[in-house]
């Protein structure tokens, strides 16, 4: 396995605060993998976050020790257009990241900054609006669109760009439980075909856990867990930390205290069963 990013020891502190929002942290990210971020409200995930794109430290003022290396390139000494080709941040709230009058206009606006050539740009649009199932509203004024749809526009904008990892921070948020399902399978789909990296926070870990790598717990600036998504969610520390261990999870473990000798923890309902039945 490769590793792509590489936290080394970093600690952030926004201007004119005391405490340190990220603190001595260390992470490797390989390369294909999926990676939840997860742990109670102000631990620091979204500071996190911002560190690997790179607007900490270049858009927030602060102190910032130790570092990050992204496929090759020190992030705080690395222009922020430079990053913005390997790392893709899609915020909580799309409204934040549309900007046009148009679907395929504003999927176009990062690549012209980028200043491709014109055929290259259509190219590319073409390509994330069929990959996104989203050809049908590509003159449609974003902001007309439901939410789930304005999630899969910015999406679009994030992979036109190609970046090697993309940083969701909230994803599912605003969006009810079957478009939730959907943008996971999505990001499911991504990760297996194009080989993007993801690193994801999100509260509803029973819907990542399926197609989690790795969940990182965070804790008041500091990793505090890290293992397989069936190993930390099984592990009794977790409650301490506010992670909501799915009901699965946890009807294992109760399955198992009662002396059922089962195999590997299921991440699915139908793993269970299946596991159960076998037996
Ligand atoms: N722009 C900022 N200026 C000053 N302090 C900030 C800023 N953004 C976040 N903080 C502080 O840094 C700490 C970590 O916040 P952060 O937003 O990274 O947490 P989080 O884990 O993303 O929380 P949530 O789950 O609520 O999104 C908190 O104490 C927060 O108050
Ligand atoms: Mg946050």
């Amino acid at each position: 396995m490769t590793t792509l990013l590489r936290v080394e020891n970093l600690s952030f502190r926004y201007i004119d605060t005391e405490k340190w929002a990220v603190e001595k942290f260390d992470l490797e990210i390989e390369q294909g993998t999926v990676t939840v971020l997860a742990g109670q409200s102000g631990c620091g995930k979204s500071t996190l976050l911002r560190c690997m794109n790179g607007l900490i430290p270049h858009m927030y003022p602060g102190e910032y020790l130790g570092g990050i290396t992204m496929d090759g390139l020190t992030v705080d000494k690395t222009k922020m257009g430079e990053l913005a080709q390997k790392v893709g941040l899609l915020f909580q709230n799309p409204e934040n990241q549309i900007f046009m009058f148009s679907v395929e206009r504003d999927i176009a606006f990062g690549l012209e900054n980028l200043g491709l050539p014109r055929e290259e740009i259509r190219r590319r649009v073409d390509e994330v609006l069929r990959l996104l199932g989203i050809t049908h509203l590509a003159l449609r004024a974003p902001h007309e669109l439901s939410d789930g749809q304005k999630q899969r526009v910015a999406l679009a904008g994030v992979i036109a760009m190609r970046p090697r990892l993309i940083i969701l921070d909230e994803p599912t948020s605003l969006l009810d439980p079957q478009t939730a399902s959907e943008l996971v399978a999505l990001v499911h789909t991504l990760n297996k075909d194009l080989g993007i990296t993801f690193v994801i926070v999100e509260h509803r870990l029973e819907l990542l856990t399926p197609i989690a790598d790795r969940i990182v717990v965070m804790d008041r600036g500091r990793k505090v867990m890290e293992g397989k998504p069936a190993d930390v969610l099984t592990d009794p520390q977790a409650a301490v930390y506010g992670i909501a261990v799915p009901p699965i999870s946890k009807l294992y473990t109760d399955l198992t205290r009662d002396g059922l000798p089962l195999g590997t923890v299921p991440d699915t309902p139908l793993e269970l069963a299946e596991e159960v039945n076998g037996r």
